[in-house]
């Protein structure tokens, strides 16, 4: 057995932002489910292990420690984890010095719970993530390990992520956590706690960081971006909002691609929608979640806006924003839910005209509002009986959109070589639509004027022009 192997941690602004491939050095074997933030959450976990002497491997079988950073949104996500630590527990009979941790939201909503399986050893939520090195060594001395505490302050502001992606091109740059709205079918707020904004300074050191390193494109992400507040502790007449942030990140690099993530119909301003119209490289697209097309499902799901308010936030986008691309979310069965509730879903995907749409069953989540106050009422089948009318009709309307585009010239961000074909690349324009086009002798990183010239409802296809 290993004893005080993990150097404890006193972060103190880590700057690595490159995975270290060490085969000297014990290995991290890291998997994550969930949103984005999630992603970038396992970034800075990998950061955090590095400093404490970890390396980190692609191959589970050479791990050390395998950590899996996990999602509590519906109930799919959390059936995934539990099938894939059956996988590790396999693995652990083969390595008996294997350690294993869950990480994440189902960490934090299923606490000890998960420790009662006997292969996992250490259990920890997203505002512990500082303190892993500590825990694995108390699994050194034999015990299990486990923190879940949520906090007011943890940003991980001094933490430069270190990069996992494979095309060095986007990366992801978190900008607040946690959540104070309590939409009714959401377990976030629980999973991941009070909102709280990060230091402004941070964030453009860290695109910063990102532009010295090559990359091309940043996400600031937040599960509400428009109430992002930084209050200067030192003087607090002294704030910046998410359009003042919005615009010093567009600042630090005009090359820089701007983007974010997620926007909430009852609080994104003009003011947000004036700063993306003013700088060239805040990209034209907007995530509005919108959930559900009727104001008596809308106000069931405490999310505080109308149809009527939310149609009027995307005519805005119109006036003021060129060209900008919309997506939402929609949720398809949610308690008390009638067919007209789900018509008016409907003909609101059709008055919006959405370019594209993230559409889920209703997963009733314990704990939740609607968990406690109404009851899960419309059957499986009439879930998935609505949820398809839902996604057929948004392929209709992906496809329009995408027919709109021929002829249209884009310029795209170059993020790789096409997976069906070596001679073709693929990227995205700011509408955040996938492109493909003929290689030429272009590369990973350029940005390449694209004639579209063709479409299917998924993708668009084009010629790169001079
Ligand atoms: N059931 C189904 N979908 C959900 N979402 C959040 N909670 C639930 C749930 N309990 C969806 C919402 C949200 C997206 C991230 O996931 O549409 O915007
Ligand atoms: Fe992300 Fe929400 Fe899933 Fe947590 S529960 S990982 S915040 S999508």
């Amino acid at each position: 057995m290993r004893k005080n192997i993990y150097k404890s941690t006193n972060i103190k602004h880590l700057t690595n932002i490159k995975p270290i491939f060490d085969d000297n050095l014990p290995k991290l074997y890291i998997e994550t489910y969930g949103c984005q933030m999630n992603v970038n959450d396992s970034e800075v976990v990998v950061s955090i292990m590095q400093d404490a002497g970890f390396s980190v491997t692609e191959d589970i079988e050479k791990a050390d420690i395998i950590l899996i950073n996990t999602c509590s949104i519906r109930d799919n996500a959390e059936q995934r984890v539990w099938g894939r630590l059956d996988v590790f527990k396999q693995q652990k009979k083969k390595n008996k010095g294997l350690r294993i941790g869950v990480i994440g939201c189902m960490a934090e909503r299923l606490k000890e719970q998960l420790l009662e399986n006997q292969i996992v050893d250490i259990v920890v939520g997203p505002d512990a993530y500082r303190q892993l090195p500590e825990l694995l060594q108390t699994v050194e001395n034999g015990q299990k390990g486990i923190n879940v505490l949520l906090s007011h302050e943890e940003t991980y502001s001094d933490i430069s992520p270190v990069r996992l992606d494979k095309n060095g091109v986007s990366a992801y740059v978190s900008i607040m956590r946690g959540c104070n709205n309590v939409c009714a079918f959401c377990v976030v707020p629980y999973t991941r706690g009070a909102e709280r904004s990060r230091n402004p300074e941070t964030i453009v050191r860290e695109v910063k960081e990102l532009v010295d390193n090559g990359y091309k494109e940043v996400t600031l992400l937040g599960q509400n971006v428009d109430s992002y507040v930084w209050v200067d502790p030192g003087n607090v007449t002294k704030t910046v909002n998410f359009a003042q942030l919005l615009e010093m990140v567009a600042l630090v690099d005009a090359k820089m691609r701007v983007r974010f993530s997620t926007s909430h119909p009852k609080d994104m301003s003009n003011g947000v929608l004036y700063t993306m119209a003013m700088y060239n490289n805040i990209c034209n697209y907007i995530h509005l979640p919108v959930q559900s097309g009727s104001t008596d499902i809308l106000a069931r799901m405490n999310r505080k806006y109308t149809r009527e308010q939310y149609l009027e936030r995307v005519q805005k986008i119109r006036e003021i924003i060129h060209g900008c691309a919309i997506s939402t979310d929609i949720i398809a069965g949610f308690c008390g839910e009638t067919d007209e509730d789900h018509q008016l879903t409907l003909s609101l995907m059709r008055e919006v005209g959405y370019d594209y749409a993230y559409m889920f069953k209703y997963s009733e989540r314990p704990n939740t509002k609607a968990a406690r106050h109404y009851t899960d009422d419309i059957s499986e089948e009439l879930k998935t009986q609505r949820l398809t009318e839902i996604i057929d009709l948004q392929n209709k309307l992906s496809e329009e959109s995408n027919e709109k585009d021929i002829g249209k010239v884009f310029e795209i961000l170059v993020e790789g070589v096409s997976k069906r074909s070596d001679d073709f690349l693929h990227g995205r324009n700011q509408q955040n639509k996938v492109v493909v086009f003929l290689k030429n002798n272009y590369k990973t990183g350029d940005y390449v004027m694209v004639k579209i010239t063709g479409c299917s409802s998924a993708t668009l296809k084009g010629e790169p022009i001079e």
